[in-house]
């Protein structure tokens, strides 16, 4: 996607010096920061302190973090200290592991000496990949939305979105905002509804951000506006993106989410998940088992911005002493869940319908009722 005009992917590297550099998501909307990624360390640093984050480009991250790592060193040993490291940075989106799998088995089998140069490859082709099912979700995605604007009698579609699930969270176009560009640019007056996603305000501070960006009309509502929002009829469907959908179609995504399910069900309003398929856990049925990540209390006690001056700072709003959890994601059961829109097509949220879509990938659990 442009910014100012200059095309960027959120990670990527450069030809020149063959290095690979990422946008510094921690430092926007405020500050348009590149850094450096060195090492799998950095890259490790860079997943857990979230300047990179959304599940796709969790992925991407580890797949470069691996292919630095084995710059350094590539034998069995260096490989699965490579891993562990870049695995045990986050819990939830299960891109993470995926890409790690897939860079494990792209060089294996390799000499020592040939896996690195293969390694950086393979990461380079996943993320072009990313980038091709992400655009793909966006005109499948595209299909659904101009259904429902056709029924809209001209006025703009009005489009719910919870978290950053936009180009920020992939490599690019997005996952959930992929068809938002591409309505955009097809002419379908849409019009987005942003949840600023408490605590760490990732609607707040990079889907108004990349909106904004593109002139794609928007409003910053708070987390509990959702419901009121759906109940007066100012929703048209809402549609989010995922970090870990299981083989039976349930939805683990943001903290937020679900309760935006249950307010579009109660109200009849369709709720859309849009998702590349590294996204699905084939070895999950139940979503109760996905680890739900459980960050710093601090995040909830405290509130990052500029002060008047313009610079960062950190303000305290709860009292001191008081205990505060940080639950980072919510599951939201494939029966609230009106269509998945995947880089093949809109899909059922449910084993059989996944299972057709993707006879490649079989359902892998361990649990014969995990439905
Ligand atoms: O904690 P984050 O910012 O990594 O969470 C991101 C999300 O929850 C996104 O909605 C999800 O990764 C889908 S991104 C295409």
């Amino acid at each position: 996607m442009n910014v100012d005009g200059k095309p960027y992917r959120t990670i990527w590297r450069e030809e020149e010096t063959g290095r690979i550099w990422i946008i510094d998501q921690a430092a926007l909307p405020h500050a348009f920061l590149l850094r450096p990624l060195d090492s799998a360390v950095d890259a490790a640093r860079a997943i857990s302190e979230m300047q990179v984050r959304g599940a796709p480009l969790i992925g991407a991250t580890a797949a470069y973090g691996f292919a630095l790592a084995l710059q350094e060193a590539a034998d069995d040993q260096a490989m699965e200290a490579a891993r562990s490291l870049l695995l045990n940075t986050r819990p939830t989106a299960v891109n993470l592991r995926w890409a790690l799998d897939r860079m494990k088995a792209a060089v294996a089998d390799l000499p020592i000496q040939k896996r690195a140069a293969a390694a950086l490859g393979e990461a380079t082709r996943l993320c072009d990949e990313d980038v091709r099912m992400n655009e793909s979700i966006g005109l499948h995605g595209l299909t659904v939305l101009r259904a429902l604007a056709d029924q809209a009698d001209g006025r703009p579609l009005q489009i719910l979105t919870h978290c950053n699930a936009g180009w920020l969270a992939t490599v690019d176009w997005g996952t959930a905002l992929a068809p938002v560009y591409k309505a955009h640019a097809a002419g379908i007056p849409i019009h987005v509804w942003v949840g600023e996603t408490r605590p760490r305000n990732q609607g707040a501070a990079l889907t108004a951000w990349e909106l904004e960006s593109h002139g794609i009309p928007h409003t910053l509502i708070v987390d509990n506006a959702g419901g009121h929002l759906m109940q007066t009829g100012k929703v048209d469907l809402c549609l989010v993106g995922t970090d870990r959908t299981t083989a039976s179609g349930d939805v683990c995504n943001k903290i937020g989410t679900y309760l935006k399910a249950l307010a579009a069900h109660d109200n009849g309003v369709p709720f859309y998940v849009a998702l590349p398929s590294p996204t699905v856990d084939w070895t999950l049925g139940d979503g109760r088992r996905i680890p739900i990540e459980e960050r710093s209390p601090r995040e909830v006690t405290h509130l990052r911005g500029l002060d008047p001056a313009g610079r960062e700072t950190e303000i305290r709003i709860a009292p001191e002493g008081s205990p505060a959890a940080n639950y980072a994601f919510d599951l939201t059961p494939a029966r609230l869940i009106t269509g998945l829109i995947t880089e093949r097509g809109l899909v059922a949220a449910s084993r059989a319908a996944l299972a057709a879509m993707y006879p490649e990938f079989k359902y892998r659990g361990s649990r014969p009722d995990d439905d």
